[in-house]
């Protein structure tokens, strides 16, 4: 069976309470889905990552994965989060490159590098997030941008590396605003996308996970999900309640 990802991203959302009450209510249900293909990670603040981790109680298909990681192993950086910490609390993946993280602390491709090379020593998943501005497509610049952001950050990885690699297309004019990608745009993309890692890494390219992410909900789910090149989908409103999030792993697993 052909592994599906779903990755919910809950950015600055929830309070503790609000954060194990949904794991509680979720576990239930995912518990009662036999033989699926579903690596489902859960993107909560770093704050409960491990109070997540308690919860889920070894559960293999529910990982834990952290919103970012500082770009140095570490040192006298007030306030930041290492790579080799999130590890130590059960962390299998991060996000890198995330466009709220481009855009607001100007997060560029050279210090994602950094970053990935820190969650893979660190033995995690590195997630990296691609996708063009409304302004970059408007210019037909689309593909440009999103084949820097794969080549300047994907440096000098082993073939070991590169088979944890996971990718999200995330156009930033979808994210958040209810204005999902086209078909057409998430076909073409992930299909460039996909030649992209082919070229850089032969047939190895061909085994990394795309998502899609922006604005993907249980609506538009099943038409992503079964656009060529997609294994699954990055949700951030959809993945705040577990009704909908379990509406999205239905569909899902559907394909
Ligand atoms: P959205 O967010 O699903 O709310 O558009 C996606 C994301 O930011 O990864």
């Amino acid at each position: 069976m052909e592994k599906k990802y779903l990755v919910a991203n809950w950015k600055m959302h929830k309070t503790m309470q609000e954060a194990t009450t949904f794991i509680e209510r979720l576990l239930p249900q995912l518990d009662a889905m036999h033989d699926h293909p579903l690596d489902l990670f859960i993107a909560p603040s770093f704050v409960y990552l491990w109070a997540i981790k308690t919860l889920i109680n070894g559960r293999g298909f529910i990982k834990l994965a952290a919103q970012n990681c500082h770009h140095e192993t570490e040192g006298a950086f007030t306030g930041e989060v290492s790579a080799a910490m999130l590890a130590s609390v059960g962390v299998g993946s991060v996000l890198i490159g995330h466009s709220e993280r481009r855009v607001n602390q100007q997060e560029d491709n050279v210090l994602l590098a950094k970053k990935i090379k820190q969650v893979l020593a660190a033995g995690m998943r590195p997630l990296l997030c691609c996708g063009e501005s409304l302004e970059a497509r408007k210019e037909g610049k689309h593909k440009v941008i999103v084949q820097q952001q794969l080549q300047e950050s994907l440096l000098d990885l082993t073939p070991l590396q590169v088979e944890s690699l996971l990718i999200a297309y995330e156009p930033v004019w979808a994210i958040g605003r209810g204005q999902v990608a086209s078909l057409e745009v998430i076909t073409e993309m992930h299909a460039f996308i996909r030649a992209c890692l082919l070229n850089y890494y032969g047939m190895l390219g061909e085994k990394i996970p795309i998502l899609y992410g922006g604005s993907c909900n249980s609506q538009n789910a099943r038409a992503i999900f079964s656009c060529p090149n997609v294994a699954g989908g990055l949700v951030g409103g959809a993945g705040l309640q577990e009704d909908h999030l379990m509406q999205i792993i239905t569909v899902l697993l559907e394909k």
